[in-house]
């Protein structure tokens, strides 16, 4: 199959995030007109290694790596301009100069969010996501609250310090009612946050309009999605989510552009299963089992270095993403980190009491007792270079059969295989 085969394509997490699309959005990036993050923040950790040299990105679509596409952050975003500047100074140092543009209308993080994010986190307990703690659940508040402030307001001081005023005086007084104490100045941050716009003014600008005649000269745009379907709002095991729809159909509202038809839906899938953050995790791993995947894979956050728990492959989640994202296909990411399990347990289904369910509960008391129902398979030795050189059927018939065996399940094809993290490490089925 080609690689330029169609003029959208959207690449997007199917399970708890960190599955490797930062590695994917690459992987295609480079015939690309626009790579474009239409939803999340730098809750995000995108990790893209090229000729050997290792990219995190947290805001910056991973297309930045190449000189042609234009990389566009959607209005879906949140943006926090401290965070989005070390981003540009960081590429910049690596000889990278970002051709970057921002949306006017995405939504600013300030200084009291974080410490929102924080306190509400201690506040919900149990009920909590455990949050990367970068305010994306109070920013995300604010705009819903119609309080929020927006890029082009940094351009903007008089209607900057408006705005300033009511989120300042809303956000801190919930912060000191849960009891934080807190040294925000109101001021110094409208100073700083009006040198951030300066800094940002080249960047910022209205990418609606831009996305839609570009799309309709027949430019092709590789949308970058952040997450997975666990963690969306309204799909995922609420409420331990983000605060951001994560599904393809937000690409609409988070960038102001319609179009009719996505040509590709690309669904990444870690062979296994990782997430950081707070919720039950039927599949999970104990013990020495854990550790050796969890160091065996590197699973490790990108945004936060918390060690991610892990566990085996919960296709009831993926059968999820595949229905709800209209997924063309799948990349299968990290297959290479199963290498050397005798066997390999797949879940299908979950127990819930005497019931088998094959799709994700709604009712938290239901997915807290969901037991998984495994499928084990055969492992399989070591994946070669010669074998990746020689494409899909060259690998081994066990590693095969477990692509077959998820295909089965899930009902969607598997096109694409990722056996290591460097781009060449890639197969196309
Ligand atoms: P993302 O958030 O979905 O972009 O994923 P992250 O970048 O946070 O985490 C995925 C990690 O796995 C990164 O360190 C990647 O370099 C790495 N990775 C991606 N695909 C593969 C693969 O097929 N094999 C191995 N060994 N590592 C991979
Ligand atoms: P990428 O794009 C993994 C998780 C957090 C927490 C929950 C809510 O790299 O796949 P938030 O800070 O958004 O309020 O946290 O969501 N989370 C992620 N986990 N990968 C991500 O992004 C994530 N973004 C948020 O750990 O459980
Ligand atoms: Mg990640």
């Amino acid at each position: 199959m080609s690689k330029k085969s169609s003029k959208i394509t959207t690449i997007i997490g199917t399970q708890w995030g960190d599955e490797g699309k930062g590695k994917i959005t690459d992987f295609f990036a480079g015939e690309a007109d626009y790579v474009v993050r239409f939803h999340g923040g730098n809750n995000a950790g995108h990790t893209v290694i090229v000729d050997g040299d290792t990219y995190k990105l947290h805001l910056i679509p991973s297309g930045v790596l190449y000189s042609h596409p234009l990389s566009v952050i959607g209005n879906g975003v949140v943006i926090d301009p401290s965070a989005l500047i070390k981003e540009i100074k960081y590429l910049q140092e690596k000889g990278v100069d970002p051709n970057l543009k921002v949306s006017d209308r995405a939504h600013v993080i300030l200084p009291y969010h974080i410490e929102m994010d924080i306190a509400l986190t201690k506040h919900q307990g149990e009920l909590a996501a455990g949050s990367t703690k970068r305010g994306i659940a109070p920013v995300y508040g604010d705009k819903m609250y119609r309080h929020g402030i927006r890029m082009i307001d940094l351009l903007e001081p008089e209607v900057f310090k408006d705005k300033l005023e009511k989120a300042f005086s809303f956000n801190m007084t919930l912060i000191k009612a849960f009891g934080h104490t807190s040294d925000l100045n109101k001021n110094d941050i409208f100073n700083k946050y009006i040198e951030f716009g300066k800094f940002l003014k080249p960047y910022i600008s209205d990418v609606s309009v831009d996305l839609y005649s570009s799309y309709k000269s027949g430019s092709s745009i590789l949308f970058e999605g952040a997450q997975g379907i666990s963690l969306d709002v309204d799909h995922g095991v609420y409420p331990h989510t983000t605060s951001s729809n994560t599904l393809a159909g937000h690409i609409s509202s988070g960038t102001g552009i319609t179009f009719r038809k996505i040509d590709r839906v690309i669904g990444v899938t870690k062979a296994y299963l990782s997430r950081v953050g707070q919720s039950p995790l039927p599949t999970e791993l104990e013990g020495d089992e854990s550790i050796t995947l969890r160091d065996k894979g590197g699973e490790y956050g990108t945004t936060t270095g918390r060690p991610r728990r892990v566990g085996w492959l919960d296709l009831v989640q993926v059968r999820q993403a595949v229905r709800t994202n209209g997924l063309s296909e799948i990349a299968l990411t990290k297959l290479d980190i199963l290498s050397g399990f005798e066997e390999l347990p797949i879940c299908h289904s979950y127990k819930v009491g005497d019931k088998i369910i094959k799709e994700m509960p709604a009712s938290l008391s239901d997915f807290r007792k969901s037991k998984p129902v495994y499928e084990t398979l055969e492992g399989w030795g070591d994946i070669t270079s010669d074998m990746i050189k020689e494409g899909f059927d060259a690998l081994p018939l066990t590693l095969r059969n477990y692509v077959k065996y998820i295909e089965g399940q899930i009902d969607c094809k598997i096109t694409i295989i990722s056996v290591g993290p460097q781009r060449h490490e890639t197969i196309i089925r």
